[in-house]
């Protein structure tokens, strides 16, 4: 079965004025699939993502997470069983340790991670020092590093990824790309990566760019 299923996505905002930003989205992730998606800075790369993540509601269309309609009631209950996601900015709790931030999703969702299991994730991402760093001691690339590390320590079917090597160096940028890449084909994880990085891209099974408001193929 598909971990994800989006038939024909829109997505107009009308303030502060009419786009319609998606015009017609349509993506299947089967598991161990990996898909990146291109384009520049504006087109609704992160509107699309948040969309997938039922973070955010589309105009029209149909989505389904594992099986089930995630535009419904159920779509924050499928987010947390089965997606982890990376904010483009983020998104940690400033004032809880790196450690707490990692293991918050499994927490909530009673989902059962084991503190060992965060932190040899922490350890994979390079962070293994910072275990009870607050969140907010730590800098940009250490805090993305972070971020990585919690979508996936909820043991998610479905990794949604925006843009998580924007703010890493060419070292860290590959270990995390690595790591994303692993996760997908060894723990047959999907894989949805938002990304300006054609190293990584070219990794994928699948290269989308959006452009006016559709995927198409290739970068
Ligand atoms: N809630 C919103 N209301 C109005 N416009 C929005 C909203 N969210 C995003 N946009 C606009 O939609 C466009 C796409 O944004 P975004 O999805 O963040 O692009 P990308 O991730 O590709 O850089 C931008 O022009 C942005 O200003
Ligand atoms: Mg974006």
């Amino acid at each position: 079965m598909p971990v994800l299923v989006a038939k024909d996505l829109k997505k107009e905002f009308l303030h502060p004025s009419r786009c319609e930003i998606l015009k017609g989205v349509s993506l299947t992730v089967n598991p161990g699939e990996t898909v990146a998606i291109m384009g520049p800075s504006g087109v609704g790369k992160s509107t699309l993502l948040h969309i997938l993540g039922t973070l955010d509601a589309p105009s029209s269309g149909s989505l389904e997470i594992a099986g089930k309609n995630a535009l419904g009631d159920q779509g924050p209950y499928l987010r947390n069983q089965h997606i982890g996601f990376v904010f483009q900015n983020y998104n940690l709790l400033d004032e809880y340790s790196v450690l707490e931030n990692v293991l918050m999703p499994s927490r909530i969702g009673r989902r059962g991670a084991r503190e060992e299991d965060a932190k040899q994730l922490l350890t994979d991402v390079g962070l293994e020092g910072h275990f009870h760093h607050l969140a907010k001691q730590l800098s940009g690339g250490e805090k993305q590093r972070a971020a990585i590390a919690r979508a996936l320590c909820n043991h998610p079917d479905l990794i949604l990824a925006d843009e998580p090597s924007g703010n890493l160096d060419d070292t860290n940028s590959a270990k995390i790309h690595n790591i994303l890449i692993q996760a997908a084909k060894k723990l047959r994880k999907g894989l949805i990566v938002v990304t300006h990085n054609h190293a990584l891209a070219k990794q994928c099974d699948f290269i989308y760019t959006l452009h006016e408001g559709i995927l198409e193929k290739g970068s």
